[in-house]
């Protein structure tokens, strides 16, 4: 295909019908168009095959910018992640199969499941956690970590999970901001057969924490590590005691079920909320509809759950659904580059869920790896956390699809909780563009105004109208939340650009605003820059993303020294040692620059644009208001 093609949307992909056959409600043309007739009846249906101690007295009341969807009604997750297929002929039916770094396996059916999140429940009871409360996870990929997410939810604690990549500082700031009363982690996690400590970096972190009352520890290597009586406590010693049975707390479908934090524009992450009930009908439905989730099916999501994805689509989403979930703690390399194949043969995975880097990671290694497996299983590939450009999506659609599978490229955010804008397997696919709206989903490219731009024309991409599993607000901060309503009249800012063609298939063309998408990781200029200026050599700090052929984007960071220290490599390594111990590793700059002067505003902000545009040659825009 031509880039001229790929830019136009002409250049389409047909996958096989198979998939057209059984879908669940029906062909996109029609949902799409029932669902924007009479949005509270297409969502009331998909709300009615779940499991309710209480119907809603009404299914959206909308208080722009402010959502409640099922109001009045009553449930709780677990019952529809465990409960419902426990009472079903799925109770023997495998929910989750593990893979370790070290290649050993784990599984645990339904019932198995079912018993365990509810012994932790009261485990966590035991300590204290009540409803409301807040618990901090800072948990390896490991089974535990998905039981004690649903023991929260079991009783109604509000989990806020940090991703294990991240380093003390960073679980410091979300600890606090949390007011976390209970930290959840483990000895260590295991990555390329080495050990990483997270204990330590646990007891860093809560230092002048004065909310954490107590941590548990899995500890999973040998010799144990000690634990400090008074405080600490081992996880299967928490449970040793405690009966397998827990009644589900009742929760209203407006009450909180997670906080998570994702970068924003400042250097303090924004604690997203996601409340019970539409979460849950949001990250159900989607399962069902766009990853066409069946009985048979063995669905592989490779994200941890300390990202978003991992909390829709590794947990609530597919267990809502009654799948059996794949997980693994394994990366892609190692102990070689076909372990992730191995893992598509040996279970016979159905379904596979990745990243755009990890594809390109593969393609970089060539064919042969993933050839040396059987892949027949596969039935439909997806794609999530940054554009899918169209060299990976060639390679994803002919070296693991065998030019057969449909490809989902799935977008959305931390803030919209479920996928937004994809293709539906079995519908055309066209190579860079995520594809269309969900059916629920009003859509949009605009210009500032909110007026609708013509396909082909660049501009922002807006939400109009309100969706279940939506964020309910930020975390102690109201006008951050409202900030995503204030840009555009009328609209949910994403914060994304994007282009449409003429079909009304919508591309990702990157962000507006400073969140570097590295890795499919979001990751805030601002966050990077406070960690840098820590430092006492460091007098100002501009940091960008700088566009990678593997990663998307890397971080590249320009610096001015204070007075009195001179650049040097080791000042370099130094700087860099400093963000990966604080922020942790996925933050860490690949590359810091030296410089003089940087460029700014005449009110002296950093205009990170104009870096940007030095570093890719790219046109820097209206530079009026620069100062130098
Ligand atoms: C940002 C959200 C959604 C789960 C993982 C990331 C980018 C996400 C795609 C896609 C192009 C994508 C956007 C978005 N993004 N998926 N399929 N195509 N870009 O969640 O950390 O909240 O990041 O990731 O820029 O705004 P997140």
């Amino acid at each position: 295909m031509t880039e001229d093609e790929v830019k136009m949307g002409t250049t389409v992909y047909v996958p096989h019908s198979s998939c057209r056959d059984f879908r669940w409600m029906g062909d996109y043309e029609a949902v799409y168009r029932e669902s924007v007739k009479d949005p509270e009846k297409f969502w009331e249906n998909i709300a009615s095959e779940l499991e309710w101690d209480k119907k809603w007295d009404k299914v959206l009341e909308w208080d722009y910018p402010d959502s409640r969807w099922f109001s009045g009604a009553k449930l709780n997750i677990t019952k529809n992640c465990l409960d419902r297929h426990v009472n079903s002929s799925k109770k023997n039916k495998v929910a989750l199969i593990w893979k370790g770094d070290d290649g050993c396996e784990r599984l645990y059916t339904y019932r198995q499941l079912h018993r365990e999140v509810m012994r932790f429940a009261n485990g966590l009871k035991n300590l204290g956690v009540r409803k409301g409360d807040r618990v901090c996870f800072y948990m390896p990929f490991v089974p535990e970590h998905i039981v004690a997410i649903l023991a929260c939810a079991r009783i109604g604690a509000v989990h806020t999970i940090v991703y294990a990549g991240f380093g003390s500082e960073s679980l410091h700031q979300r600890i606090l901001d949390s007011q976390a009363k209970i930290v959840i982690t483990a000895d260590v996690s295991i990555r390329r057969g080495k050990r990483i400590d997270l204990k330590s970096l646990v007891d860093d972190a809560i230092v002048n924490a004065p909310s954490v009352e107590r941590v548990v520890v899995f500890r999973r290597t040998q010799p144990e590590i000690e634990l400090y009586a008074e405080m600490e406590i081992d996880y299967y010693d928490l449970i040793k005691d405690e009966s397998n049975i827990c009644e589900p707390e009742e929760m209203d479908a407006e009450d909180p079920l997670f906080i998570l934090y994702t970068s924003g524009t400042t250097g303090k992450p924004k604690g997203i909320l996601h409340t019970c009930g539409g979460y849950m009908v949001g990250t159900y439905y989607t399962c069902r509809y766009i990853f066409d989730i069946k009985d048979s099916d063995v669905y592989w999501c490779t994200a941890d759950p300390g990202w978003i994805t991992g909390h829709s689509y590794v947990v609530y989403g597919p267990l809502a659904a009654g799948a059996t979930v794949m997980f693994s703690e394994t990366t892609p390399d190692y102990p070689d580059l076909g372990v992730w194949w191995e893992i598509v043969e040996d279970f016979g995975v159905t379904i596979m869920y990745t990243a755009p880097t990890a594809i390109r990671m593969f393609m970089k290694y060539g064919e042969e790896w993933p050839n040396r497996y059987n892949l027949e299983s596969l039935r439909i590939l997806g794609s999530v956390g940054e554009p899918l450009n169209p060299e990976a999506f060639e390679w994803f659609y002919r070296v693991i699809g065998k030019g057969k599978l449909p490809i989902v490229d799935t977008w959305w955010q931390t803030e919209t909780g479920m996928h937004m804008i994809t293709t539906i397997p079995g519908d055309p696919m066209k190579p860079g563009f995520a594809g269309r709206p969900v059916p629920g989903i009003i859509a949009d490219v605009v210009d500032k105004d909110g007026k609708s731009l013509e396909p082909g024309i660049s501009g922002k991409l807006v939400i109009r109208s309100p969706w279940p599993s939506m964020m309910r607000g930020v975390w102690n901060d109201r006008s951050r939340y409202e900030k995503y309503w204030n840009d555009v009249p009328g609209c949910y800012t994403t914060g994304d650009m994007a282009v449409k063609d003429k079909d009304g298939y919508i591309m990702i063309t990157g962000r507006s605003d400073d969140i570097i998408i590295m890795s499919g990781h979001n990751i805030g200029s601002a966050e990077v820059e406070s960690a840098l200026v820590e430092n006492e050599a460091v007098a100002e700090a501009a940091v960008i993303g700088v566009p990678d052929s593997l990663k998307g984007n890397v971080i590249k960071a320009y610096v001015i020294l204070k007075e009195g220290f001179e650049a040097s490599e080791k000042l370099e390594n130094e700087l860099k040692y400093h963000v990966r111990m604080t922020l942790g590793p996925i933050s860490m700059p690949s590359e810091i620059k030296f410089v003089q002067s940087l460029p700014k505003t005449r009110s002296g902000k950093i205009m990170r644009r104009v870096l940007r545009a030095v570093e890719t040659g790219a046109d820097p825009g209206d530079l009026s208001t620069i100062e130098d």
